[in-house]
């Protein structure tokens, strides 16, 4: 919960105080603290360095300096990580009324407070026995306005994905996940939906698909909700995510130390569905069409086996060089799909779709590949104002040789072996975008989750990766 208000609160509560150093150099402290208190702080003479915490009991409320050292030297996810760290330090826990006085009331800042406290802040309790019972309430001593109030709405939408990509794999199946579209979905009227099941996917001919899914028992479905906020005849852009809701690896199987985070194969469909809510909720005057395709890469005696080779519905045969390579067969068969009834004028896409990419660019930066530089340039400046931030790899015509197959029309296994593994997924994917010339693939299997405690100001699981940079895409750019 976040209110606005103008004054201090007056029951008992942790203030948290951003302070630069300057303002304690100049003493020139917030108007709506007490003076006394201003006083207190100034006659301490200290300078609140970056990062650094002070805890200062007056009257009920304990106050929380939180220093920011020279604000023009950090940058925006420091600046959030360095706010969270306040708001979840053990001088304000155990206080349910927290409030926050900014040291300027520019958008900007308010904007990263916000973060701090709706990203920051969260993590998934759902099956902790003790979990914080009573929600806490942040009081931002700032007017409100519209930015601030869509801030929190994209917000919210980051924590829907990560509510999808942190629960338990059987419990997030395709149907779950058809549900929870539905309800996103629900009265509004500028959406339809479409959903492929198992045998509309039969019938269509999206082979792909259904082969990585031929282990599960649960339905593979492709979901498709396509979004009218501007005239019919406008183009449409097309965001299509990797949903695979558990990825074992198939009959190449994963290896211990590798399995256990697979859960999260799902962020690109769950980056995807945030965006669907955010979208909805701001209303932007262009058209889109969201994706998800959702299948279960598990082992049965039904399984795919390597060595198969599949017709997809672009009538391309696959040879199945690897049954871990999965994504890019259920996101080839959407592409194909699309591509061939809507016709889109753009197509991104956005997977956890390879370890290669970790290896490449590590936990802060997503990959990011594309056959159209204006298209590229524009999500660069996305990830430039959001924290999602992107790197531009390669696409090129040569890359074709690296997917070549001696039995069937491609392979779903780059060549050589180990070398370029993200820019060698993304040219499986880019042969299945037929006539449409501008696309864009979004690699954010190294940015999709957070193992171990924390990274930058995202607690342990999942990040909700694209779902801001997206949504600022389709806002400004799409
Ligand atoms: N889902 C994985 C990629 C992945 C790895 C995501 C680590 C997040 C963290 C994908 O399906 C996969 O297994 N890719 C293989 C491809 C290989 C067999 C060509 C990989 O990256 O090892
Ligand atoms: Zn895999
Ligand atoms: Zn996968």
């Amino acid at each position: 919960m976040i209110n606005f208000s103008n004054i201090l609160p007056k029951s008992a509560s942790a203030i948290v105080l951003p302070l630069e150093e300057k303002t304690i150099h100049n003493r020139k402290l917030p108007s709506q603290l007490p003076r006394e208190l201003r006083t207190i702080i100034t006659q301490l003479k200290f300078t609140p360095k970056s990062g650094k915490l002070y805890p200062l009991q007056y009257g009920k409320n304990r106050f929380l300096i939180c220093g920011l050292g020279n604000i023009d030297k950090l940058s925006r996810p420091r600046l959030c990580e360095i706010i969270k760290s306040a708001f979840s330090s053990d001088f304000v826990r155990d206080y349910s009324k927290i409030a926050i006085l900014p040291p300027n009331q520019s958008n900007d800042f308010i904007k990263r407070i916000i973060e701090a406290w709706l990203i920051g802040t969260y993590s998934w309790d759902k099956y902790k026995s003790e979990r914080d019972s009573q929600k806490k309430s942040l009081t931002i001593l700032a007017k409100e306005n519209q930015i601030l109030q869509d801030c929190i709405a994209v917000c919210n939408g980051v924590n829907l994905a990560r509510d999808l990509v942190n629960e338990n794999a059987d419990v997030k199946t395709s149907q779950f996940l058809e549900k929870k579209i539905r309800l996103v979905i629900r009265g509004k009227k500028d959406v339809k939906i479409e959903v492929l099941n198992k045998t509309q996917l039969k019938k269509k001919g999206l082979n792909l698909h259904l082969a990585v899914n031929q282990g599960s028992a649960n339905e593979p479905k492709l979901i498709i909700i396509r979004y009218q906020g501007a005239e019919p005849k406008s183009p449409y852009t097309a965001l299509v995510g990797k949903g695979i809701t558990f990825d074992t690896g198939g009959l190449n199987l994963k290896l211990s130390g590798n399995i256990e985070t697979m859960k999260m194969d799902m962020g690109g469909a769950a980056a995807v569905m945030g965006t669907l809510q955010n979208i909805l909720a701001l209303k932007p005057k262009c058209n889109i069409i969201f994706a998800v395709g959702l299948a279960e890469n598990v082992i049965d005696a039904k399984a795919y086996k390597p060595g198969d080779v599949i017709t997809g519905y672009a009538g391309k045969s696959v040879e199945i060089a690897n049954t871990d390579a999965e994504g890019r067969l259920v996101l080839a068969d959407a592409i194909s799909y699309i591509v061939k009834n809507d016709n889109p004028k753009r197509i991104i896409d956005i997977a956890t779709l390879t370890g290669a990419c970790i290896i490449a660019l590590g936990h802060d930066y997503s990959g990011l590949v594309s056959t159209d530089n204006v298209l590229a340039n524009h999500l660069l400046q996305s990830a430039d104002k959001t924290d999602d931030r992107l790197w531009r790899l390669p696409s090129y015509p040569e890359l074709k040789e690296s997917v070549q197959s001696n039995i069937a029309d491609i392979r779903n296994l780059g060549y050589p072996k180990g070398a370029g593994g993200m820019l060698t997924a993304a040219e499986f994917l880019r042969q299945f975008t037929g006539k449409v010339t501008k696309w864009a693939h979004l690699d954010i299997a190294g940015t999709a989750y957070v193992e171990g405690k924390g990274r930058r100001y995202y607690n342990h699981g999942a990040t909700g990766a694209g779902v801001r940079l997206l949504t600022h895409y389709f806002l400004n750019y799409a």
